[in-house]
């Protein structure tokens, strides 16, 4: 038997309940204070919103390459490499959601058990293996973190934030662009 086993209570805690290095149980997401002129009412709100955001782009950037190292068939090195950039491309969104948390005083909430318990992406199907297949299941995570991206720019907006509401208008564009060069492959006359 593996310790993983032993202590099935610890996967259902949500991130802000999880037991650090020294034991005890971390409550309320920790703010710092700061200069930032945004008051503390918004940012409190801004980096709730922001750290699911988080936890849905380290999801879809880690499905990426579910996809990027698993696809066969033969459109295997296109369909390779495109998935690798979609990849390093998320990895560049999910720095920048988790920076903009902490610049707004709060902390960044990354870990892969963290991203876990929040995100709203559907898991990646593992039986899949066909380039078509795995066009399909890419396209629909790019779909869903896009609609996700899209309205969090009115979310930050209602929020008064222009800087977060601009971050995913650049999120949104760029998933877009992804979505275009993954659905072309699906999209050609039969
Ligand atoms: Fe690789």
């Amino acid at each position: 038997m593996n310790n993983l086993s032993q202590t099935p209570t610890q996967e259902k805690r949500q991130p802000t309940d999880m037991k650090t290095s020294n034991g005890t149980v971390a409550e309320a997401p920790k703010m710092y204070e700061t200069e930032n002129d945004i008051t503390k009412g918004r940012r409190v709100q801004l980096n709730a919103l922001l750290n699911q955001r988080l936890a849905c782009a380290i999801d879809l950037q880690m499905q990426m390459k579910q996809a990027h190292w698993n696809v066969k068939g033969p459109s295997f090195i296109g369909l390779h490499q495109l998935f690798d950039e979609v990849a390093e491309a998320v990895e560049g969104y999910v720095d920048q959601i988790a920076e903009r948390v902490v610049q707004l005083g709060g902390v960044a909430e990354g870990t892969v058990r963290m991203a876990a318990a929040r995100t709203r992406l559907i898991e990646y199907s593992p039986e899949i293996s066909d380039g078509m297949a795995h066009v399909e299941e890419v396209a629909n995570a790019l779909s869903t973190f896009g609609q996700s991206a899209r309205s969090t720019i009115n979310e930050a907006e209602e929020l008064d934030d222009a800087d977060t509401a601009d971050l995913f208008t650049e999120i949104s564009r760029g998933i877009d662009k992804w979505l275009w060069f993954v659905e072309a492959h699906s999209q050609a006359a039969k």
